[in-house]
């Protein structure tokens, strides 16, 4: 399996990475596995398989120990090693759901009496976990603007009571739903600056970019975060969550997740390797049918504030960060109608092929109004400082024709 790795590039091993069908009657593509336990050749061997599970070691010699399905099964093993290898790191870790993924993460990276540095907006479900969940164990939080220097966020932190006590940076970049961009290498400056006397990690949410346009880890994350929910899985059909990383950090993330009891099921697991066969294809389509779409918008006349990664030209704000960080614009929009609430319902109320409905990132195209849906639970202030409007729409464009797209787009707006 080294050699594949090592010949061909992660797009054409996606089909069969993670999975030997010598182990399975040649069967080409890996079974589901529904099993809840796995039989011991002996007792001795039930012995040896805790021992390396519990103990040290490298995690490939613990895979292959196979105990319980709540610690490790093969279809988990198989979409951990694509992901793995698609971000260029040792190891990764699935879950039931992002959430899962992220307060995982936060709470075996950090402890009673830490401080976690967070970038703004994050999406609600985070934003609500870090504020109003973590400081019920004595984690609490300072937030940092995307606009703000290297200097002004190390002075933030040092200025904070809890300042010596940083131990997660969190990041999602690009934002949900406003698509503002964080300097991932600026960040792991930053988290250089305070892990002298602590080591301090840096996890960034590469939900919106998955795992084609944007790698973390090169720019200086130590965990790439996803919903994979979103495209990862990429049809509307499943909820998951994974996180990427060094083995090192990994052996502990999943030493958390087998207490938590979150991992990705066998059947979720199965659903995700079966995605990534076609992840990069699908992102591929996603990102220039959202290039037509946000072309479309940026000149309707009922249209303003279009915010596009793609768009990002020299002279704007993010437009460095987007070149050095990402390979494409991605494809989520989000822009404002002329008007407020009303207007941005009487859009949504007259889209047909065009789904409203939450979450992102799905074959199909969705639509949804993120002030009172996906970003309700942030504090309204927090809401509008970032931009996040009544009139503010989100959309995540899938790979429908675009001229269809267009044409539902341009109908509904004509509503208003
Ligand atoms: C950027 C981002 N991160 C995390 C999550 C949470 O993921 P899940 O809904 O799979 O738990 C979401 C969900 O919308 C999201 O948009």
């Amino acid at each position: 399996m080294s050699q594949e790795k090592d010949n061909f590039s992660p797009e054409s091993l996606m089909m069969s990475f993670g999975h030997d069908p010598a182990l399975v009657r040649n069967s080409i593509k890996n079974p589901i596995f529904q099993t809840s336990t796995f039989e011991f050749a002996t007792a001795e061997e039930g012995k040896a398989f805790f021992e390396k599970v519990y103990g040290p070691g490298s995690i490939d010699e613990k895979n292959d120990s196979l105990i319980y399905t709540r610690l490790n099964h093969p279809n988990l093993m198989t979409a951990e090693k694509r992901l793995a290898l698609l971000d260029g790191v040792e190891d990764a870790a699935f879950f039931e759901s992002g959430m899962a993924a992220i307060s995982t993460t936060l709470l075996e990276f950090a402890h009673s009496g830490d401080l976690i540095l967070m970038s703004s907006p994050l999406y609600g479900g985070t934003d609500s976990f870090i504020k109003n969940i973590l400081p019920r164990y004595g984690v609490e939080h300072v937030i940092f603007d995307p606009e703000m220097t290297k200097e002004e966020i190390i002075e933030l932190v040092t200025s904070h009571p809890k300042g010596d006590s940083l131990s997660i940076i969190y990041c999602e970049t690009p934002a949900n739903p406003t698509n503002s961009l964080t300097d991932i290498e600026m960040m792991s400056q930053i988290k250089t600056h305070f892990s002298q006397d602590k080591k301090v990690v840096l996890a960034v949410d590469n939900t919106y970019m998955g795992p084609i346009f944007q790698k973390p880890s090169e720019h200086g994350a130590d965990l790439t975060i996803y919903s994979a929910t979103k495209y990862i899985g990429g049809h509307s059909d499943l909820i998951a969550g994974a996180c990427s990383g060094s083995s090192e950090l990994m052996l502990r993330l999943k030493g958390l997740r087998s207490k938590l009891g979150c991992m990705a099921s066998p059947w979720t697991s199965w659903l995700i390797s079966r995605s990534f066969e076609t992840l990069h294809l699908r992102m591929e389509k996603h990102a220039s049918n959202a290039s037509k779409v946000a072309d479309f918008l940026l000149t309707h006349p009922k249209v303003e504030n279009v915010r596009y990664v793609g768009h990002l030209k020299e002279g704007d704000r993010y437009y460095d960060i987007y070149k050095r960080q990402c390979t494409a614009g991605g494809a989520m929009l989000a822009f404002d109608v002329i008007g407020g609430e009303k207007e941005a319902f009487t859009f949504l109320n007259h889209l047909s092929l065009i789904k409203l409905a939450v979450s992102l990132g799905s074959t199909e195209t969705l639509a949804s109004h993120p002030d009172t849906m996906s970003s309700s639970n942030v504090p309204v202030e927090d809401r509008l400082k970032v931009g996040i409007t009544p009139a503010m729409i989100r959309m995540s464009v899938g790979i429908e024709s675009p001229d269809d797209l267009i044409k539902d787009i341009s109908h509904a707006l004509n509503q208003i």
